[in-house]
């Protein structure tokens, strides 16, 4: 069974508590139990990670290609504007990476309508709240069939 590995940025772990209006109530644990449960009806094996933390989650990234991961699915936060790092290491790995935003990052402030990631991935999916994140899965489920 192929298996993909997503990885929540920073902040994410406070999904719930945190600016309600933008983010909606759900908890990363939450969003994390939809994504299994629709993991399993698609038939593809689902694992979770998330830190505060850039050099954690590129160390991640480097790593999931060893530990048999077939894609990533990815919500950087707020990394998303800002991170060499990320980009470099996504593009470097050669896996099938989407992107997900939970808000409409393109109808936020000006400094979050520029993904330095979104030129390395497979596709982006913004604005749909944890559905974003279910569609994501779907898409990129379709990249690794
Ligand atoms: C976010 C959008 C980012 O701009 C922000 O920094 C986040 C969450 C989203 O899911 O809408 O932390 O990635």
């Amino acid at each position: 069974m192929k298996k993909i590995l997503v990885i929540h940025g920073p902040n994410l772990n406070l999904l719930g508590k945190r600016e309600e209006d933008i983010y909606g109530k759900m908890s990363l644990g939450d969003i994390n139990k939809a994504l299994s449960k629709k993991a399993k009806a698609l038939g593809v094996g689902i694992d979770f990670f998330q830190s505060n933390h850039e050099g954690d989650m590129v160390q991640r990234i480097q790593d999931a290609k060893d530990q048999g991961f077939s894609a990533i699915l990815i919500n950087p936060a707020a990394y998303t504007h800002t991170s060499v790092a990320l980009r470099d290491v996504i593009s470097a790995i050669g896996m099938p990476v989407v992107e997900v935003h939970i808000s409409n990052i393109y109808a936020r402030e000006e400094f979050r309508h520029t993904s330095l990631i979104a030129p390395v991935v497979a596709g982006q999916i913004a604005g749909f709240g944890l559905n974003s994140y279910i569609l994501g899965l779907e898409a990129i489920t379709e990249l690794i069939k």
